[in-house]
């Protein structure tokens, strides 16, 4: 018995002496992701975890199944565990009483990808360039369709998509794509089937096309209902979807359709999630919007570990919002954060290879996708 527990303490002390080792400032850093039903959130997961290890400190993920009750739940027990910093991708700004409770303890918050709304009581948000990944989604169409050759006697039909109300990015992904598109549909070269929000700031349109939460079977239902009802007297040559999931959701619907079934219009998507990289190489998706997260992720961690030990910031990769123009970005509606972007990658069949000598997929997916 007296071994066994020698034994033990034996053990306990190497494993404390592993964590002080490795432990860096000794910290933890929690790491808060919205959902997993968009793939690309497992992803980013990972790779936060490895690089806040890399700098040495203790991480762990937690899943909020799109709800942002539980995520606060997840947020909570972070702080018990007496967390340092939090990276948090959030679902909707419910998530602002557990901030201000973060902030209140002198806790880092980190707001990743999404714009945490409605708080005061953090500093820091990185993510990608939203906007820009909207334009890269209407530039896609315009290539795709060669709409600066369409005329209003002979015009294109599309039809919008926009992610979840909820999520201030899909306000900016929606926006950039219509500053594209909206000169066409003026002209009457492409003609919009269904509601036509000119931009986001027209919200009883917008709420119209948007997809709450991003869940793909009611982008799914909208596509059927649309193919059933408005869109039934014309052919789409194109549809605007705002990520990946929704776009194979949307291809799924089409498919399912004769008319679609060998003639399938230009779908739009973001992420560059394996499943639709291997869509468009097989010529279904027409674009994607490639964001490497594994970039993203060592990005916040390293924002998490200057602003622990109260270094200044200095993002390799990322500008600052405010030095291009667009401060905006971090405006909470309370204060503005100081938001760092990293820049989107627009890709089609022609540059699948991007994403891929990134080393965004695992190898077996690549074999793959080559
Ligand atoms: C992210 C996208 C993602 C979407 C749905 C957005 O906030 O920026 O990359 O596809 O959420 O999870």
């Amino acid at each position: 018995m007296k071994k066994i527990a020698a034994i033990l303490v034996v053990v306990v002390m190497a494993a404390s002496m592993v964590i002080s080792c490795t432990g860096g400032t000794g910290g933890l850093i929690g790491m808060a992701m919205p959902e997993t039903h968009v793939m690309r959130w497992v992803k980013d997961g990972n790779s936060l975890v490895e690089e806040a290890k890399k700098l040495g400190y203790r991480a762990e993920v937690q899943f909020g199944d799109a709800d942002q009750a539980i995520q606060n739940t997840q947020i909570q027990s972070f702080l018990t565990l007496g967390a340092k910093a939090l990276i948090v991708g959030c679902i909707n700004d419910g998530v602002a009483s557990v901030i201000e409770e973060a902030g209140r303890g002198g806790v880092i918050v980190i707001a990743y990808d999404r714009l945490i709304q409605n708080s005061g009581d953090y500093d820091y948000y990185i993510t990608f360039n939203n906007f820009k990944v909207g334009q890269l989604q209407g530039q896609s169409i315009v290539d795709g369709l060669d709409l600066n050759s369409a005329t209003a006697a002979a015009p294109k039909y599309i039809t919008l998509f926009a992610g979840s109300p909820t999520d201030g990015n899909a306000f900016f992904f929606f926006d950039g794509a219509m500053d594209v598109l909206n000169p066409f549909i003026d002209s009457g070269a492409l003609r919009v089937v269904g509601p036509y929000p000119r931009t986001s700031a027209d919200r009883a349109n917008f709420q119209r096309i948007a997809t709450e939460n991003w869940q793909a079977p009611i982008a799914k239902t909208r596509m059927e209902n649309l193919l059933n009802a408005d869109a039934r007297a014309v052919t789409l040559d194109a549809v605007l979807a705002p990520n990946d999931t929704l776009a194979r959701a949307i291809i799924d619907a089409l498919k399912a359709d004769a008319k679609y079934r060998n003639n399938l219009p230009v779908v739009t998507g973001q992420d560059a999630e394996f499943a639709s990289a291997l869509s468009i190489k097989n010529g279904e998706q027409y674009s994607t919007v490639f964001k490497d997260t594994a970039k993203l992720a060592e990005a916040a961690v390293l924002l998490a570990d200057q602003a622990i030990r109260g270094q200044p910031i200095n993002i390799p990769g990322a500008v600052l919002a405010a030095d291009i123009g667009l401060a905006s970005i971090g405006d909470t509606g309370r204060k503005v954060v100081h938001a760092y972007l990293l820049d989107p990658i627009l890709v089609t069949r022609d540059n699948l290879n991007v994403p891929i000598d990134a080393e965004f997929y695992q190898h077996h997916e690549a074999v793959q996708l080559r």
